[in-house]
């Protein structure tokens, strides 16, 4: 008997689960998911039966042939969870397990109508990766055991539901006031992969197959902001292979979603900060979309190869780019993807075994080692292959990659065997090891420059000897290059030179977070008492753990600043998600006096 996921009571020993039929009542007013799972097994088999739990309270276990199941519920661990344990009769080929979910299950947030924009209805969603799936079905809840699943979720009657996974109908639900949303997922899927959300969703069809839910309110933004996704997902195709999920379809969530974007199967949750009004944010789409190959097709083993999903994507998302946008705008990518992996670096420091590829997580909770580490570093890594072995033989890789290991879960060292075959020679030339398993940046990382770079980082840098960009420069900028100035310039100005940008830049109004959170960033490091308005407004709409992330430290480089983030966050907590809330408690919990 061997456990083989350091997250996970998975025993690679025991029967498989092939299959979930979920039945789930979502109950709003209680704040939890109510009803059963049925595990189907690979085949019929007995004895233990080991699955992950977190705060699920499990009322009956039975056979397909109804008979009961012994179970036992192990001690809590803090990461882990509960270990469940059950005693399965010969020849069991399903169980089904009756259960209720905790109301302060990790992967759900339950919103209150004043969370969302139409005021008017609750909102529920799901986050599930790295390992939260268990807070919401009892499982083997790690990317080493794929499952298709169908599910009948019963809501009430205002509401709709999406899930990862394809409509089937929706029919009158067992009590007055409910229906019921039928979804089939009939492709093998990791846990972490499991998602739904439930709320007042209308939706607008982009193309035959790609279709962006939202609240009423926000779905004709969220339909201008994505239109480019048919040619996105035609250039991702013709790069990496067909598209294997058949529909691509969008949820754009309320603004306490704490991740940028989430690549669930057949609907990928975004962000609503995304929706800049301009188009500037779709590399996050593009990001998304590409899971669809790499992380979703072929996928992680455990949390310790999350370099295998992100890093291969990140890669991809700036070929998507490339070919969309030309290559100027993909060099744009790379260097605020350089910013913020110098940042990682120095946060965690150079020698941190955080910054490897290849991670060693017993122990450690991958929410609390987040960082763009595997991204940024994984996707370099990549592109030195690429760049070692020439982009036409690299294409072909990454496609023959892509088939060979679809649909299965892999590690760094099957990923590295596989390239030796088929590049003989080259992870010996790029010192593969080096990347994976040692700490820091190689001297050869690649390098992405270009001349009108270069020249706008040596304006930014040029700050403090007075130089100023002129009215024609700024009017010449785009999204991306604004942002690549700002994030050149000094973290901390006088009162002066914040009036100056804010005034010349228009910053403080942006619809572009990400260069609205630079700035306010900025304007939080320097005291700066005009930008507070506007910082707590963000601060208070807003979850996503990118922007809460440098706001909140910022904030802390002040004695005014530093109250000022407490009574924020003594009023937004409530409303931010369980993981933001958590980021923000550990930086304020840092901050001296
Ligand atoms: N899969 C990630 C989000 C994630 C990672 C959730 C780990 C939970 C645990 C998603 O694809 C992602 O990377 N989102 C980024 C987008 C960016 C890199 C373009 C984000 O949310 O900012
Ligand atoms: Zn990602």
């Amino acid at each position: 008997m061997s456990r083989v996921d350091p997250h996970s009571y998975y025993d690679d020993s025991q029967p498989r689960t092939r299959r979930w039929q979920l039945e789930l009542r979502v109950d709003f007013a209680k704040q939890v998911l109510d009803g059963r799972v049925t595990l189907e097994l690979e085949q019929p088999s007995g004895g233990v039966l080991d699955l992950d739990s977190k705060g699920l309270t499990i009322h009956e276990v039975r056979t397909q042939n109804g008979a009961a199941v012994p179970f036992e519920m192990g001690e809590e661990a803090e990461i882990l969870g509960r270990r469940l344990r059950l005693q399965l009769p010969a020849g069991t080929a399903a169980v089904s397990l009756k259960y209720t979910t905790a109301p302060d299950a990790t992967a759900l947030q339950w919103l209150s109508p004043a969370q969302t924009d139409g005021k008017r209805h609750p909102f529920l969603f799901s986050q599930c990766q790295a390992i939260h799936a268990r807070t919401m079905v009892p499982c083997q809840d790690t990317p080493l055991v794929r499952v298709n699943y169908r599910a009948e979720v019963t809501i009430p009657e205002t509401l709709a539901a999406v899930m990862s996974a394809g409509p089937a109908g929706v029919r009158p639900g067992p009590t007055p006031g409910t229906h019921t949303f039928l979804f089939e997922m009939p492709q093998p899927i990791p846990p972490y992969l499991l998602a739904l959300a439930v709320g007042d969703l209308d939706s607008r069809d982009l193309s035959p197959r790609s279709r962006v839910w939202a609240e009423p309110g926000v779905v004709s933004a969220a339909a201008w902001e994505f239109a480019e996704i048919e040619s996105m997902i035609v250039k991702a195709e013709g790069l990496f292979g067909p598209y294997e999920w058949e529909r691509y379809d969008m949820l754009v969530l309320p603004p306490s979603f704490p991740y940028g974007g989430m690549e669930n199967p057949r609907m990928t949750f975004l962000t609503p900060t995304l929706l800049a009004g301009d188009r500037s944010l779709v590399d996050v789409l593009a990001h998304e979309l590409a899971h669809s190959w790499t992380g979703n097709l072929v996928t992680n083993a455990t949390a310790e190869h999350f370099w295998l999903n992100e890093g291969a994507t990140v890669w991809a998302e700036r070929r998507i780019r490339e070919a969309l946008h030309g290559v100027d705008d993909a060099i744009l990518g790379w260097t605020i993807g350089q910013n913020a992996l110098d940042e990682s670096m120095k946060r965690f420091g150079v020698d941190s075994p955080l910054t490897k590829l290849r991670t060693e997580l017993t122990g450690v909770d991958p929410d609390d080692v987040f960082s763009t580490v595997p991204y940024e570093k994984g996707a370099r890594f990549l592109t030195l292959v690429e760049r070692t072995v020439g982009r036409a033989a690299f294409d072909r890789f990454m496609r023959d990659y892509m088939a060979r290991y679809r649909f299965t879960s892999i590690t760094t060292e099957e990923f590295i065997d596989f390239l030796d075959e088929k590049l003989p020679g080259t992870t010996a030339k790029v010192n593969a090891k080096r990347w994976l398993y040692e700490p820091g940046m190689p001297p050869d990382a690649p390098v992405f420059r270009s001349p009108a770079l270069d020249a706008l980082v040596q304006l930014g840098a040029a700050w403090g000897k007075g130089t100023r960009p002129t009215p024609e420069q700024i009017k010449s900028w785009n999204p991306s290059e604004m942002l690549v100035y700002l994030q050149n310039l000094p973290r901390e100005l006088d009162a002066a030179a914040c009036d100056w940008l804010d005034s010349k830049l228009a910053l403080s109004g942006r619809g572009n977070y990400e260069i609205l959170v630079e700035w306010l960033t900025i304007a939080a490091g320097s005291d700066y008492e005009p930008a507070f308005a506007r910082i707590r407004e963000v601060l208070m709409r807003v979850g996503r753990m990118k922007y809460l992330r440098p706001l909140y430290m910022a904030l802390g480089k002040h004695e005014r600043t530093r109250k000022l983030a407490r009574d924020i966050f003594a009023a937004a907590s409530p409303t931010y998600h369980s993981l933001s809330r958590r980021v923000v408690q550990g930086i304020l919990d840092k901050y001296t006096a």
